[in-house]
């Protein structure tokens, strides 16, 4: 039997970190590649070494061959810039678009059955330019963010409440920028909504801290976050690879779901070996469908901008 096959693009934080949680889970053999010659295999060689303290199944190999890759489960993009201090996500456009394709070329060459799964940003612009660039069914391409940021809200009201965060189920909706649309109503701590056990003002405060969460990390390190980018690139990754069944909110294409009217926005999916098989409808109120529609129309703006590019 074989084993499964994920790579990783781009060796920076984002890609290493994801690299090394990947293969931790033991997601199987792991390709981590870049264009400058000696980070992949020198960050995959000391991942690989990792193994002889704290051992996993598959292996991990660094390359700068797309060769290399052929025929991978999954690919998760994670090359491109990252954001500096005064950046917004929407400034990394042309040039994360440009790479994000030619990426992409690649991987319709080397690992045409392969799943997508996008971290780089704007996300989920840069999954619109890998689905339009791949032409793969777009239940195959899917973006990480909704994961992180309800990862964010999650830490929030854990240290809030002081309960734990393994008990914190955060639901989101919308694009990963500014007006993303953490949901109150449906997040829950063991069960119970956590609007029963936080009155709204604190609820609105702890909703701002999750729309500013990329940028409060930028502020702190002087560029962009990466730990919980790659958990939850590589919680997805499991979710399809161990055919889950995890239901994630993350960035996967809409068309009559929420009346997007085919694009690609953040909502709660189900994924599994399918890629993502399902997107969750919730009934969402007035006030959340609004800024649902708002964050959404955002995203379809920003990918006109760059659709003579792909
Ligand atoms: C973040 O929100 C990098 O967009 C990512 O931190």
């Amino acid at each position: 039997m074989r084993r499964n096959k994920v790579t990783v693009v781009g060796a920076g934080n984002v890609g290493a970190t994801t690299a090394q949680l990947a293969a931790a889970a033991d997601l199987g053999d792991i390709i981590l590649i870049d264009i400058i010659d000696g980070l992949p295999q020198g960050k995959a060689l000391d991942m690989a070494q990792l193994g002889g303290v704290k051992p996993f199944a598959g292996s991990v190999t660094g390359t700068i061959d797309w060769a290399d890759t052929a025929d991978s489960d999954i690919v998760i993009i994670t090359s491109g810039m990252p954001r500096k201090p005064g950046m917004s996500r929407d400034d990394l456009l042309a040039k994360n678009a440009s790479i994000v394709k030619s990426v992409t070329e690649q991987i319709v060459k080397t690992s045409p059955d392969a799943m997508i799964v996008v971290v780089c940003n704007p996300l989920d612009v840069m999954v619109a330019v890998a689905a339009r660039v791949s032409g793969f069914a777009t239940n195959k391409i899917m973006g990480m963010a909704g994961a992180l940021d309800s990862a964010r809200f999650a830490n929030s009201i854990s240290v809030e409440l002081g309960v734990s965060i393994e008990d914190i189920k955060g639901v989101l909706m919308g694009g990963h920028g500014d007006d993303m649309v953490p949901l109150p109503r449906y997040t829950s701590v063991a069960g119970i909504p956590l609007t029963e056990l936080m009155d709204a003002a604190k609820i609105d405060e702890l909703i701002e801290r999750a729309r500013k969460g990329g940028i409060e990390i930028v502020n702190l390190l002087g560029s962009s976050a990466y730990y919980a980018p790659a958990a939850g690139a590589v919680k997805m990754a499991e979710a399809i690879l161990k055919d889950k069944k995890n239901v994630i909110s993350c960035c996967a294409y809409c068309d009559a779901e929420y009346g997007v009217g085919g694009a690609f926005v953040g909502v709660p999916a189900m994924i599994g070996a399918g890629g993502v098989e399902k997107i969750i409808e919730l009934d969402l109120n007035e006030q959340e469908k609004q800024a649902f529609d708002e964050s959404a129309s955002h995203v379809k703006q920003l990918v006109d901008k760059v659709k003579d590019m792909i």
